[in-house]
């Protein structure tokens, strides 16, 4: 069928749709036009003027860090000498080569922000090209500041780089473009972020152990060292329950850019932890998925420095570990680790300690821990709360992530290490590590269920492992849920594994569930509710 384009209203729709499409896509490629519209002479001067722009970065070279504010000047050198006009531009430097009809995929170059200041504002966002701030009026000027929040973290091209360019213009016909005074190009600082676990996550681990871990969380939420906002009722302070898990390198309690689970949303909103240890519960898994539940006391005002801790296992299937600690009060502000990797070329990583900085969980509106909140709509992703937000009711104004006091230190520590015997390692990956002796852990530190524990060797395919404890839902006791495991597959390779509990869950009262694992995928789990008395 031959469609005349004339006769088709439709068609005529589309190819318009279409051109309007292209042509955005193309102006956000084209390199921004400075040029001053008051301009009586077209070309920029050819003398050097006195005006240049710098950055702050606090770095020797000109590298910067993801997500955090940075503030630009542009100023004259000369008293005599002001400047009516400017444009300031972030654009990404490979767009220079970038030729007309091919859409280049649009960089994340950061953001300008306008600043007020004691004087008024002297900065508005540019009508006429992207990223890009200008004079708000025809005064003369001596110094503007404007900041730039760089590009996010989770940018993964790691070769990045950002160019800031300025247009300074004194009168209609002298104005400078293009100085390298008055152009600043920077590259991206490829180190984590401090609070960074400090391995970087494998998918596979070889270890042939297994090892036992403790984590402490210890918050420093205080007046003392976070006086910006502090709430007016101290009283109502409080981190929720440290939830977490010991976990596959495929299984995710959060991470920057994803959008929260409802269990974790619960959590941080509500302090409400029994929809995310649900959540963990049921990704329980041999092979993949989650094998400990951390769970670590809730802290309230006046005991916020005391440390909440849990134990955990991990075994070269779940070989990470991460947690969330929600903050009270807080729009849906969290803090933890993601995917903190565990396993090493050298064995099992022996001990760590980060400092924590909050999230937002990308729910609730809210600047400040106690602003009104509001529901966030569309659901934002998770990242990090607006640090070196321009809000001067925000606890992190003009701050960055390296000038912030840490809300909670993260302590990580490997207590033993367990042989495994007639697991499936090749020779080549065996590690020689001993089995330590217990370390004492205390004896307040509960450890959570896990799918797998003691090696004593036995085949138990078809059988359902007895139910594990029971975990409640809320605190120490009442309804909760507890998990069982089937294997389906025959015993072909005898290597199924009859494995307890770890007897140390013994505050349940069922302290010795038995369970049935073996190495096939094909495990059947099943979860019910279950009542632990008061
Ligand atoms: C900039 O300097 C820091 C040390 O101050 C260094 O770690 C970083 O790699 C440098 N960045 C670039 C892009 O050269
Ligand atoms: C500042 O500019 C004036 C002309 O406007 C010039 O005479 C003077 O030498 C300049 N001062 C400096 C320090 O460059
Ligand atoms: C653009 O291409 C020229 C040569 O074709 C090269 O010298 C220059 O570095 C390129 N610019 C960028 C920003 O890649
Ligand atoms: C684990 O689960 C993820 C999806 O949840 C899957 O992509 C991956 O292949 C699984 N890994 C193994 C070893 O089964």
């Amino acid at each position: 069928m031959i469609i005349n384009i004339y006769h088709c209203k439709m068609c005529r729709m589309y190819i318009i749709l279409f051109a309007v499409v292209a042509l955005i896509a193309l102006c956000e490629t084209k390199q921004c036009d400075q040029t001053p519209p008051h301009a009586s002479v077209q070309e920029p001067s050819e003398n050097k003027g006195p005006f240049k722009m710098i950055i702050e970065t606090k770095m020797q070279n000109l590298s910067y860090l993801p997500d955090q504010t940075y503030v630009v000047t542009l100023l004259s050198t000369n008293s005599t000498r002001p400047f009516r006009w400017f444009m300031i531009t972030a654009e990404d430097p490979d767009m220079d080569n970038n030729t007309y009809g091919v859409i280049s995929p649009q960089v994340d170059v950061g953001r300008l922000k306008t600043l007020d200041t004691e004087t008024g504002r002297k900065s508005r966002y540019s009508e006429r090209c992207f990223n890009s701030v200008e004079n708000m009026d025809n005064s003369d000027k001596y110094r503007v500041d404007i900041h730039w929040i760089s590009p996010k973290q989770n940018d993964k091209k790691s070769e990045q780089r950002v160019r800031l360019r300025a247009m300074v213009a004194e009168n209609e016909e002298v104005w400078y473009m293009g100085d390298e005074n008055l152009v600043i190009l920077l590259h991206k600082d490829n180190r984590p972020p401090i609070d960074s676990p400090p391995t970087t996550p494998v998918e596979v681990c070889n270890l042939c152990s297994e090892a036992r871990y403790e984590v402490i969380f210890s918050g420093k939420w205080s007046r003392v060292s976070h006086p910006h906002q502090y709430p007016s009722k101290p009283d109502e302070n409080g981190y929720t329950h440290m939830l977490g898990a010991s976990h596959s390198s495929y299984y995710v309690l959060w991470q920057q850019g994803e959008e929260a689970s409802p269990g974790l949303v619960k959590l941080v909103v509500n302090a409400d932890p029994t929809l995310l240890e649900r959540e963990i519960i049921e990704k329980m898994s041999e092979k993949n998925g989650t094998r400990t539940l951390i769970r670590g006391k809730r802290r309230h005002h006046p005991y916020m420095f005391e440390s909440s801790h849990s134990l955990f296992r991990v075994d070269r299937f779940h070989h990470q570990f991460s947690i969330v600690v929600g903050m009270r009060p807080s729009p849906d502000w969290f803090l933890g680790t993601s995917n903190f990797e565990l396993c090493t070329a050298d064995g099992w990583y022996s001990s760590a300690k980060i400092p924590l900085y909050p999230w937002d969980a990308g729910v609730m509106d809210g600047v400040s821990y106690e602003s009104p909140t509001a529901v966030t709509t569309p659901t934002d992703h998770i990242n990090r709360v607006e640090v070196g937000s321009f809000n001067k009711e925000s606890p992190f104004y003009q701050m960055n992530l390296n000038d912030l006091k840490p809300f909670a230190h993260l302590e990580v520590k490997l207590l033993d290490t367990y042989q495994l015997t007639g697991e499936d390692c090749s020779e080549e990956n065996k590690d020689l590590e001993e089995p330590q002796d217990d370390v004492g852990a205390e004896e307040t530190v509960e450890e959570y269920p896990q799918v797998a524990e003691s090696k004593q060797k036995m085949s138990c395919a078809g059988k359902w492992s007895e139910w594990s404890p029971c975990v409640p839902y809320d605190g120490s006791c009442g309804m909760g849920i507890q998990t069982r495991r089937k294997l389906k597959a025959e015993d072909r390779d005898n290597r199924q594994f009859y494995r307890k509990f770890n007897d140390q869950d013994s505050r349940q009262g069922n302290s010795v569930s038995n369970g049935c694992y073996g190495n096939d995928d094909t495990i059947s789990i099943q979860n019910q509710e279950c009542f632990v008395d008061c």
